[in-house]
C-alpha cells in the first residue's frame, strides 16, 4: 500500500479518519484506527497483517444518489481482492470531531468510535452504518419493488444459484422491505450470496421428503437456501391441510429462512392458518442461566380474515433481536431493560456487556418481569424445530455469522383449515379484530392495532409511493455488490 496514492484518493481537506473494517455486517474483529495525517496511514497500519489485501481508498459520499453526506465526506477502504474476502468495508471521516480529539493517534477497541460516532448522529438504519444527518433530513432511495426483485435474482445468479432458488430468495427478501422489515430484506442479499460463494450452503438440488403420512412429513432441506425449504415446506403443508385439515411438516438441514411471516402468508391467502418457526444460532440465556444455548427463535402465526384482512404475529422469543443491541453498542447508549445480560447472567443497559460474554434476555426480561414465559416459548420453537427434525439444536447450532460449518437449522411449518371446525372463521376473526382496532387508544397514540398492522402501514405506503424507499447506505451496498458480481446494478425508480 502506497501513502502517496492515498493520499492523492483523499481529499486534502479530510484530516480525520476513522477507519473500520467490517466483517458480515457487523463489529467482529474490527480494526479501528484514528489517523491524523494521511500519510501516516501506512505506517498505522502497518502492523495489521491483513490491511496487506487492501489496495485503495475511494470517496464514496460524492454521489448524486447520495445528497445526506454532502456534509461529511466519506471514504471506503476497497479490498483487491473483493472476491474473496467481500465487504462490506466502511470508513467514517469524523472530520467534525478534529478539533475535540486531535490528540487521538490510534485505538483498538470501540469505546472512543461508539462514543464519536453518537455524536456524529450516526444513523443507522437496518444494520448499515452511515454518517448521515439525521434521517429527516436524508432522503431514501425509491426503488420498484419488480427491480428490487431483479437485482436479488441476478445477484445470486451471478454466484451460480439455480433460477428458481434465486427467484424464492429474492421473493422473500424483497417482501421483508416492502412489509417494513429491512434488516431481513435486501440488506441481508450479500450474506446469502456470500452463502452460495463460499459452498457452505447448496443450491444444485430440492428438498427431499424423507417420511410422509397424510398431514405429516419430515423434509430434508438437503442443505438449499432457506426460503427455498421453507416454500417447499409450506406449500406441502398447505396441500396436506386441504386434504385432511391439517398440515404438519418439519425440516432438517435448513438455512436462514429470513421473516417467519412469509411462510405463514402463504397459508393465509390460502384460506388456512399458517405457523412457521425456526431455531437460530445460541444468543438468549434462558432465565437464572448465565450462558446462550438458544437463538432468537421466531414465531410467526397468520390467521385470515374477511377480505384480505389478516392478523400476522411475526416475532422473534428474545425481547430485542442481536442488531438492535448491536445498533446501540455502536452509537454508545444504553440498552433498555428487558434486553440483555452480561457475563454473570445480571441484566444490564450495556450493550457492550451483552455482546462480549453475555446474552440476549427472552421476551419479557429477566424472571421478575415474566421473562421465563418468553424463554419457554424459545424452547417450545426448539422442540417444534430443532428436535422434532433430528437437525442441531441449542448450544451446538453454529455462532451468529459463523459460516464455517453447514447450518443445519431445524424449521417447522404447520397449515390447519379452519373450515374443519366452527364455520364462519374469517367472521369471528374480522369481528375480533375490529373490536382490538376499534378501541380507545391511550394518550398519545392515535390508535390500536392488531399484529400485522404495522407490516400492513408499511405496504400500504410502499404502495402509494409505487416502490420501496431504501436507505441510500443499503443503496451504495447494493451498488458495491453489483459491481462485484458485474451485474447491472440496482435502478432508482424514475
Ligand atoms: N430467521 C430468523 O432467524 C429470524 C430470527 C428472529 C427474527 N426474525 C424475523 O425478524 C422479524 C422481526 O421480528 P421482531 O421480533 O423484531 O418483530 P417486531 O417486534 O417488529 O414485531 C413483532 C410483532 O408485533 C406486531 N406489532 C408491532 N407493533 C405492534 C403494535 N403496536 N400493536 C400490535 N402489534 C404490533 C408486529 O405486527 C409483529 O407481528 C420477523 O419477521 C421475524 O420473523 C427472523
Amino acid at each position: 500500500m502506497k501513502g502517496k496514492s492515498i493520499n492523492n484518493a483523499l481529499a486534502s481537506t479530510c484530516k480525520l479518519v476513522i477507519l473500520r473494517r467490517l466483517y458480515s455486517n457487523y463489529f467482529q474483529n474490527s480494526t479501528i484506527s484514528i489517523i491524523r495525517n494521511l500519510q501516516d496511514i501506512p505506517t498505522i497500519f502497518k502492523p495489521i497483517k491483513s490491511i496487506r489485501k487492501y489496495s485503495s481508498f475511494r470517496r464514496i459520499n460524492n454521489s448524486a444518489s447520495n445528497p445526506c453526506r454532502s456534509q461529511f465526506p466519506l471514504y471506503i477502504l476497497t479490498d483487491k481482492n473483493i472476491n474473496r474476502c467481500p465487504g462490506p468495508y466502511y470508513a467514517v471521516d469524523t472530520t467534525c470531531y478534529y478539533s475535540t480529539h486531535r490528540s487521538s493517534d490510534s485505538f483498538s477497541d470501540s469505546t472512543f468510535l461508539t462514543r464519536k460516532l453518537e455524536d456524529a448522529r450516526l444513523d443507522f438504519d437496518n444494520e448499515i452504518m452511515t454518517t448521515a444527518p439525521p434521517a429527516a433530513s436524508c432522503e431514501k432511495i425509491l426503488v420498484q419493488l419488480g427491480e428490487a426483485k431483479r437485482f436479488a435474482v441476478e445477484s445470486m445468479k451471478a454466484v451460480g444459484t439455480q433460477e428458481d432458488h434465486a427467484i424464492a430468495l429474492a421473493e422473500l427478501l424483497v417482501t421483508a422491505d416492502y412489509r417494513g422489515h429491512f434488516s431481513h430484506g435486501l440488506n441481508r442479499l450479500p450474506m446469502y450470496v456470500r452463502d452460495i460463494e463460499s459452498g457452505i450452503c447448496k443450491s444444485d438440488c430440492e428438498p427431499t421428503i424423507l417420511k410422509e403420512t397424510v398431514s405429516t412429513a419430515w423434509v430434508d432441506g438437503n442443505n438449499l437456501l432457506g426460503p427455498v425449504v421453507g416454500m417447499f415446506a409450506m406449500n406441502l403443508a398447505i396441500k396436506k391441510a386441504k386434504a385432511t385439515g391439517v398440515g404438519w411438516i418439519s425440516c432438517k438441514n435448513s438455512n436462514h429462512f429470513g421473516i417467519a411471516g412469509y411462510y405463514t402468508i402463504m397459508a393465509a391467502h390460502e384460506g388456512l392458518i399458517g405457523m412457521a418457526f425456526t431455531n437460530t444460532s445460541p444468543l438468549q440465556v434462558p432465565t437464572r442461566a448465565k450462558k446462550t444455548i438458544l437463538g432468537t427463535n421466531p414465531i410467526a402465526m397468520t390467521a385470515p380474515a374477511k377480505g384480505d384482512d389478516y392478523f400476522c404475529l411475526d416475532m422473534a422469543t428474545s425481547t430485542a433481536a442481536v442488531g438492535k443491541v448491536e445498533y446501540h453498542d455502536r452509537q454508545g447508549i444504553p440498552i433498555p431493560k428487558c434486553w440483555g445480560v452480561n457475563k454473570d447472567g445480571l441484566e444490564t443497559q450495556n450493550p457492550k456487556e451483552v455482546l462480549q460474554g453475555g446474552g440476549l434476555l427472552p421476551l419479557g426480561g429477566m424472571e421478575k418481569t415474566g421473562g421465563y414465559k418468553g424463554s419457554g416459548l424459545a424452547m417450545m420453537v426448539e422442540i417444534f424445530c430443532g428436535i422434532l427434525a433430528g437437525s442441531t439444536y441449542g448450544p451446538n447450532i453454529r455462532k451468529w455469522m459463523n459460516t464455517e460449518k453447514v447450518a443445519d437449522l431445524g424449521q417447522c411449518f404447520v397449515a390447519l383449515n379452519p373450515e374443519m371446525f366452527a364455520p364462519n372463521f374469517v367472521d369471528r376473526m374480522s369481528d375480533l379484530m375490529a373490536i382490538n382496532r376499534n378501541l380507545q387508544p391511550i394518550e398519545g397514540e392515535k390508535e390500536v392495532l392488531v399484529a400485522g398492522d404495522p407490516e400492513r402501514k408499511h405496504m400500504i405506503k410502499c404502495d402509494k409511493d409505487n416502490g420501496i424507499r431504501y436507505h441510500p447506505n443499503l443503496f451504495d451496498a447494493m451498488t458495491q455488490l453489483g459491481e462485484r458480481l458485474k451485474i447491472k446494478n440496482l435502478q432508482k425508480s424514475s
